[in-house]
């Protein structure tokens, strides 16, 4: 068994990851259970507390001593069904701290630590046991103790007012954060970066994070409507934390630490699991051009759907969103918490079975909308009927929608009831066959490694905020925040390729200065198709913004699969380079993302085969490009480059550049 007597003696238990970077001690300190993580020698977190607290019961966090530790190793490596890389390693040192309160209750428990190369995590494991059966957690007393102050990228966490993920991203220093959204990325001053995040949350409350000290953040877990956070029995475990660790930011993506803390694959036949691109009758709505409730400018016609249908099947788009379809939408369908949303009946212009057999007939996927408003019980109240009748028309995937602050029973929208929602939306729907991405979800925490037909989600403020919402729609810098901060959870569905940057067309009418409109240029907006990952990416506006539109050709042509991924060069905030192979053909893109700034950019082609010639098809920024006032201005090109070759990418202010590269025959 496990590190032995000496070990214990000490009081104090190490652990390092593989290339010994990451360095854990776990020791005993008057009577309470801390930890310590270092990189490369330099402290990460200070001595950080482990402990929980109950309602109803004595907190489990003082009076501890160490009963034994074990240790064990791994290292295989296992395949993503779909992914933004293929083959994934899970590599890792594992330490098990088997503690007991020496008085009173006498409980005991583990911590069960990992060291990974590119970072650690930890869970609680509470075994059953006589004084700790059910029992109510009101406060998880884990900290994150950080050794200096580091510079934070953040959004709030506030559980009175749009309690969701849709905010601007703000930087400062960790002294002074209130309450914050995980994952959190951190530069540290010393050095690393570091993103605070979970991992494998099936039956917890999601985790916020809160700062409890100078700069010691904790997690803070959305509530049930009686203000208690987890709801358990023993023998339990909760979520991974983990503690993503970087020398720069660039190193932080591709981020596999959290999917290799997920169980392995659930569903056996993945072969109706497609990452695809997609059109859809959406933008129109947003933009003013159609409406959700059936009535004059309604979008979700049968005739309409059967253009975005024919749109897709001739663009080798393969999926067609339709949203609007079903009834519920008139009236105020977010205070009532979508009570009157059928989730089976379409409105009487919506020939739904016509519409899907259409789809089916020109080999394109129809995604149906099931917004919820919250309204949760009436949801799952319709869950099987729905996805049975989805099912019989052929229908494979969904778009699921949770706007509001609360669900209809007064639970957070992140706490553990929604936790077990989204996994019963998602269980349930594998079962029939269907593919999920949901929008206004819970945060992501590696689901898809266990349910892969947990294609994408939204959970941050999207492509839709150009549309309408507060601020003018998302600043040129958003993007470039985005890759290094949410997307670290996993796939976003951002909604790009808006091509009518100013809104002209779409909404019918040219907009003010102020308003909301797309604060890129047309080659940013087609570089967001590389940069954001998502197997499911949506080509976002009216189809009538592409006709005639040369540049649409990149929509057609980029992947939305890939072997491997790597990024080039990045800062947070400034921009971002990244290159991606597609899976199962040999071809590269690549995408460069800047913010308001221009930007003279090297990207050395080294990564493609040595030896071989590619075609290399530009998407750049004109000259004189400009996301405020000249915004379309392109120049598409190409030229015959090898592995050898050295690329001078010029972003506008606002700008970006997609490249596609094709091995020349
Ligand atoms: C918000 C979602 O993000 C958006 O995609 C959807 O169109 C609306 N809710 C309506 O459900
Ligand atoms: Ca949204």
């Amino acid at each position: 068994m496990g590190a032995g007597a000496p070990t214990l003696n000490a009081q104090t238990v190490e652990l390092s990851s593989p290339n010994g970077r990451n360095v854990v001690q776990v020791s005993v300190e008057s009577g309470r259970l801390v930890y310590t993580v270092a990189h490369s020698g330099r402290a990460v977190l200070q001595k950080s507390g482990l402990g929980i607290a109950f309602r109803g019961a004595p907190r489990l966090q003082r009076g501890i001593r160490l009963i034994d530790t074990v240790r064990s190793r791994r290292d295989s490596t296992w395949r993503q069904p779909w992914g933004e890389v293929r083959q994934v390693r899970d590599h890792y040192q594992e330490l098990r701290v088997r503690v007991a309160e020496t008085a009173g209750l006498r409980r005991t428990f583990t911590v069960l630590f990992r060291a990974f190369d590119d970072g650690v995590a930890f869970r609680y494991d509470l075994p059953a046991q006589p004084n700790l059966g059910a029992f109510a957690i009101s406060e998880e007393l884990t900290e994150f103790a950080f050794a200096d102050n580091p510079k934070t990228w953040w959004i709030p966490a506030n559980r009175r007012a749009m309690d969701r993920f849709e905010f601007l991203y703000a930087s400062s220093p960790l002294s002074m954060i209130d309450s914050v959204r995980s994952p959190l990325t951190m530069e540290m001053q010393s050095g690393p970066v570091v993103v605070l995040h979970e991992a494998h949350l099936e039956d917890y409350a999601a985790m916020d994070l809160a700062r409890v000290g100078e700069r010691t953040l904790r997690p803070a877990l959305a509530p049930w409507a009686d203000g208690v956070k987890v709801r358990g029995r023993t023998p339990f475990v909760t979520p991974w934390r983990t503690i993503q660790i970087a020398d720069s930011p660039a190193e932080l993506v591709p981020s596999v630490m959290g999917l290799n803390l997920n169980p392995p694959n659930r569903i056996a036949d993945t072969r109706f699991i497609e990452p695809l691109k997609y059109d859809g009758i959406w933008w129109g709505m947003h933009a003013g051009k159609y409406t959700w409730p059936s009535g004059p400018k309604h979008g979700a016609t049968t005739e309409n759907a059967k253009r975005y249908i024919d749109f897709a099947a001739a663009n080798g788009l393969r999926g067609t969103l339709v949203e609007g379809w079903n009834v519920g939408w008139s009236g105020d369908w977010i205070g009532t918490y979508g009570r009157e949303f059928s989730f089976t009946r379409a409105y009487p212009d919506y020939d739904l079975r016509a519409v899907a057999d259409y789809a089916r007939s020109r080999g394109v996927q129809l995604i149906l909308h099931n917004e919820t408003a919250m309204g949760i019980g009436n949801y799952e109240r319709q869950l099987d009927s729905a996805f049975e009748l989805y099912k019989s028309l052929g229908v494979s995937s969904i778009k699921t929608g949770y706007v509001n602050d609360k669900t209809a029973e007064g639970h957070a929208h992140t706490g553990q009831f929604m936790v077990r929602h989204h996994r019963k939306v998602i269980e349930t729907a594998a079962k029939y066959g269907i593919t999920v991405n949901a929008h206004e979800p819970i945060m992501d925490t590696g689901e898809r490694r266990t349910w892969p037909n947990m294609l994408s989600r939204e959970g941050a403020r999207g492509g839709e905020y150009n549309a309408g919402g507060p601020d003018g729609g998302n600043p040129p810098e958003h993007e470039t925040i985005l890759f290094f901060t949410r997307l670290l959870a996993g796939p976003m569905d951002y909604t790009p390729g808006v091509f009518d940057i100013r809104l002209a067309t779409s909404s019918g009418r040219a907009r003010m200065p102020g308003e909301p409109r797309v604060r890129t240029t047309l080659a940013k907006q087609l570089a967001l198709y590389v940069v954001l990952y998502s197997p499911v990416q949506m080509a976002a506006d009216i189809i009538e913004s592409y006709e005639g539109q040369p540049a649409f050709q990149f929509v057609r042509d980029v992947a939305v699969d890939w072997d491997t991924t790597r990024v080039i060069d990045g800062k947070i905030g400034d921009y971002v380079v990244v290159a991606r192979k597609a899976a199962a053909r040999d071809e590269w893109f690549v995408g460069a993302i800047t913010d308001e700034n221009a930007r003279d950019l090297s990207v050395p082609l080294d990564f493609l085969d040595a030896g071989t010639r590619y075609r290399a098809e530009f998407y750049a920024d004109g000259p004189t490009a400009h996301w405020l006032d000249n915004p379309t201005e392109m120049i598409i090109r190409s030229e015959a480059v090898t592995a050898t070759s050295t690329l001078r990418l010029q972003l506008a202010p606002g700008g970006g550049q997609a490249i596609r590269l094709r091995e020349i025959p």
